[in-house]
């Protein structure tokens, strides 16, 4: 029996690494994807987002535009990482699939109410979506089996010393989305780096003449040409570990994001102490399980082999 998902994202280059496989995989059920701003501008996001999974072959998956701004207003973009339009210079207009007429929170609450099935969100972009559906249908989101996202750190950050892109990006929304109470597993930038790819697999990936796989390999050329070494899958390892946990190792730990205005704006402040009120009364977060490792040469098999 596949699992339901409902994905968030802010495509982005990697970000269309993880819907290539997703819509593609057999063992996933994508009840809806919803578009966030982030990486690039809301309506670009979109535009991206359904080009992907039309490049995927996906079936009549409905996607929806969310927040146009993180809730404290704006911040920046990630254009220098994902080009001008966010995908390398990569995305095209599609004719023969629309957004649905839903604001992204009002999908999430029809799939959530409507499916028979468990359902686990993967947000894999900033948490503005996830935090307003929190907000506004509280009772829908305790029927969600989890929430597993991309997001955060227990080491370094990337956007600033300490803080990671999605969550230096809305603050606030992390705040709520970790503070919810209900189970979250991140996926941080502990993992996020050690899914690389390299001119193999886009040699590989060019001898399919799918134009899932063919996209796939001009998202790793582009990322490859301006990196020049083995470049990540991001996002994808979210979703891959959301499949299959039995690759990774985890630990629970308590987190608390940093809302405040210093340094350390949007960092995951991940509680490695003992969980022992009695010698470490000063608590912070809440218990979250921090992805610590992730088994990278059989996930960059298995995307391979699900998205060529
Ligand atoms: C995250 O930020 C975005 O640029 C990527 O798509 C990923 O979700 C990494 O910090
Ligand atoms: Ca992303």
């Amino acid at each position: 029996m596949p699992k339901s998902v409902i994905l968030d994202v802010d495509t982005g280059v990697d970000d269309a690494f993880a819907l290539l496989y997703a819509v593609r995989n057999p063992e996933l059920k994508v009840l809806g994807i919803t578009c966030v701003d982030g990486n690039t501008h809301l309506d670009q996001v979109c535009r991206n987002t359904l080009y992907v999974i039309d490049a995927a072959g996906a079936g009549n998956i409905p996607v929806a535009a969310g927040a146009r701004h993180p809730l404290m207003g704006s911040s920046g973009h990630a254009e220098h990482v994902h080009g001008n339009d966010g995908l390398g210079g990569h995305s095209k207009p599609v004719t023969n699939r629309s957004l649905d007429k839903r604001h992204a929170i009002e999908l999430i609450k029809d799939l959530v109410n409507e499916s028979t099935e468990p359902v686990t969100l993967i947000p894999v972009g900033p948490l503005t979506n996830i935090a307003l559906f929190i907000a506004t249908y509280p009772e829908v989101a305790k029927k969600l089996e989890g929430i597993l996202l991309m997001g955060g750190s227990a080491s370094m950050g990337n956007v600033t010393a300490t803080a990671e892109f999605n969550i230096w990006h809305d603050p606030e929304a992390a705040h709520v989305v970790f503070n919810s109470g209900l189970p979250i597993t991140m996926y941080g930038l502990d993992v996020f780096y050690e899914l690389g790819v390299t001119q193999s697999h886009i040699d590989e990936l060019r001898k399919s003449p799918s134009t899932s796989a063919q996209l796939a390999a001009d998202l790793v050329e582009f990322r490859y040409g301006s990196m020049g070494s083995e470049i990540t899958l991001g996002d994808y390892g979210a979703v891959a570990s959301f499949l299959y946990p039995e690759l990774t190792t985890s630990k629970v730990m308590n987190v608390a994001v940093d809302v405040t205005n210093g340094l350390n704006r949007g960092q995951t402040i991940c509680d490695k102490r003992p969980n022992e009120t009695e010698l470490y009364p000063n608590q912070i977060g809440k218990p979250c399980k921090v992805i610590l490792s992730v088994q990278k040469e059989e996930m960059v098999k298995r995307w391979i082999e699900v998205v060529k």
